[in-house]
């Protein structure tokens, strides 16, 4: 008999920051990667994983865009994937997202990005999910998109924030729709990790990426389908809405 081919991964936003640290210890595993980016061929990092794990591809995918998923999707067509990642997203300008400042020119932005766009992604990728062996659907969301997490007040993060809480609701009922179909649905914090070399952003309770990405990926081996549509941290502490 012959042994059962290594699981595949898509993780989206995969150039830079959590989505290549994904990219990097899921080749590490030996798995197989489908590793997205805006732009492949600036993804300089991605070209260097790729080269040194040939079960590492990349390809082109801007989730803001419905045409460039559904590209994707028909160019993937018949290829099982064991899980998906939904990582892209953006974070935006504090100066942005100001109250008495707000860019809400920008609104959109942040939603078809970080809420349509994993929606979108579920939609037109499941049935090469149905077609993997471990059904599973993850997105990555934040604490800011928590009411019960940011009771304290956190101030500005107007559209961040907002996205990530249309997120959490889109992916509750994405979970709740597959569940038939035995599909698991994972909605993830990765805690605060340091994405950027930016000394600003150095504050307390701040992780590096090989820690919370290694906290997640364990999180998303345990996931049962009984625990499905949960918000749970890089920790695997669930989290309130
Ligand atoms: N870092 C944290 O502390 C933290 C905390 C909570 C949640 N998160 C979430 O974790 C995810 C990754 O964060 P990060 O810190 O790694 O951010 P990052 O360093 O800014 O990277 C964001 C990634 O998303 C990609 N992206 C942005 N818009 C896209 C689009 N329309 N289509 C495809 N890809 C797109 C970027 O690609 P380009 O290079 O082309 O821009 C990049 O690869 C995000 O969803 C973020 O909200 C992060």
């Amino acid at each position: 008999m012959s042994p059962l081919k290594s699981p595949t991964v898509l993780v989206t936003g995969a150039n830079r920051g959590i989505g290549f640290e994904f990219a990097k210890q899921y080749a590490e595993k030996g798995w197989r990667v489908i590793a997205c980016a805006r732009q492949p061929e600036e993804a300089a990092a991605l070209k260097k994983l790729a080269a040194e794990f040939p079960d590492v591809s990349i390809k082109p995918l801007d989730v803001s865009d419905l045409d460039s998923i559904d590209a994707l999707a028909t160019r993937l067509e018949g290829q099982p994937i064991d899980i998906l990642i939904n990582n892209a997203g953006v974070f935006g300008e504090f100066a942005d997202q100001s109250f008495g400042a707000l860019r809400h020119d920008k609104f959109d932005m942040f939603m078809r990005t970080n809420a349509r766009g994993a929606l979108k992604m579920s939609e037109a990728f499941v049935d090469h999910i149905k077609a993997g062996r471990k059904k599973k659907i993850i997105a990555i969301t934040s604490q800011a998109g928590s009411f019960g997490l940011n009771s304290g007040g956190l101030p500005g993060q107007y559209f961040y924030k907002a996205s990530k809480a249309a997120l959490n609701m889109f992916m509750r009922n994405v979970a709740a729709d597959l569940k038939e179909h035995g599909i698991i649905v994972g909605i993830l914090s990765p805690g605060m990790v340091l994405t950027r070399p930016a000394p600003e952003r150095k504050f307390p309770g701040l992780i590096e990426p090989p820690e919370s990405i290694a906290g997640m990926i364990e999180v998303i081996d345990g996931l049962t389908l009984e625990q499905s549509g949960a918000f749970i941290r890089y920790t695997g502490e669930v989290q309130p809405w």
